[in-house]
């Protein structure tokens, strides 16, 4: 029997025996106790699991914000997990997409140039085709007539939106959001996860963490952690996902 050489061709992350243990004066929490997983490019992964189960912990190493502390967490060529922090910053400003629950705009700021912010920390001056691109992006998400506006003067859908724009600046591997509805009445929740499936349908790979059935029954895959393990990983059918997405537009609240 032959067995396949390991790949990291044609997946946007692969995640072998991942452990992450904080280690406190007087206890050892295991966060993670040793979870395996892929995400091939292309795909949309809702994480969920109790509160406490590691959802944000693995968030945090996918997102090269921490390191584990054993296993490999393979990022197009590179084993991340073998990475100094110098190494893992750069991957994080140059190749991650962030989504948070709470936006995390910069008010001062116009629509453009909050798209623009992950560009400024890799401090070079602009780029006349990474201006039209933070351009592009904010056409991609519906804000192409809100360019000079600021937060103040948006929407929270629209704000999430913008968010989105940010996370595609520096064409990521993925997008990763904690909670992206988490602050959002149905109507905006319904117009971002119509956001992501757009983007995704484009071929971005979308991971987020959720704690609600309905957003995640519109992902392809949901991957459930608990107790710092995989408990179950399975594929959302399409009947599924336009069931969901069904159900949420027929029970959208009435416009007043
Ligand atoms: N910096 C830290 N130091 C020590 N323990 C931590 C730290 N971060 C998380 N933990 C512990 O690790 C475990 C997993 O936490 P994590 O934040 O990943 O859970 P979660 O699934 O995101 O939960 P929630 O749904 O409440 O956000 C918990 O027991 C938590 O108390
Ligand atoms: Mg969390």
């Amino acid at each position: 029997m032959t067995q396949d050489a390991f790949t990291t061709e044609g997946y946007a992350c692969r995640v072998v025996d991942l452990k992450k243990e904080y280690v406190l004066k007087s206890e050892t929490v295991r966060a993670l106790r040793g979870v395996t997983f892929d995400v091939p490019t292309g795909d949309y992964v809702a994480i969920m699991g109790p509160s406490g189960s590691g959802k944000s912990t693995l968030l945090n190493l996918l997102g090269c914000l921490d390191k584990p502390s054993s296993g490999s967490l393979w990022l197009g060529h590179d084993d991340v997990a073998k990475m100094s922090d110098d190494q893992l910053a750069d991957i994080r400003s140059q190749r991650i997409g962030f989504v948070f629950q709470a936006y995390n705009l910069i008010q001062q700021l116009t629509v453009v140039e909050n798209i623009q912010v992950p560009l400024f920390y890799q401090g070079k001056p602009l780029t006349a085709a990474q201006k039209n691109r933070s351009i592009e992006l904010a056409k991609m998400v519906g804000l192409g007539d809100r360019l000079g506006h600021r937060p103040t003067q948006l929407s929270g859908g629209q704000q999430q939106r913008v968010a989105i724009a940010r996370s595609l600046v520096n064409d990521p591997y993925f997008i990763l959001a904690d909670e992206p509805t988490g602050n959002l009445d149905s109507r905006t929740t319904e117009e971002i996860l119509q956001t992501f499936e757009r983007l995704n349908n484009e071929g971005r790979t979308v991971i987020l963490v959720t704690h609600e059935d309905e957003v995640s029954k519109r992902a392809k895959r949901v991957v459930r952690l608990k107790d710092g393990r995989l408990q179950w990983d399975k594929i959302n059918t399409q009947q599924v996902r336009d069931e969901a997405a069904k159900y949420a537009i027929d029970n959208m609240p009435v416009e007043v």
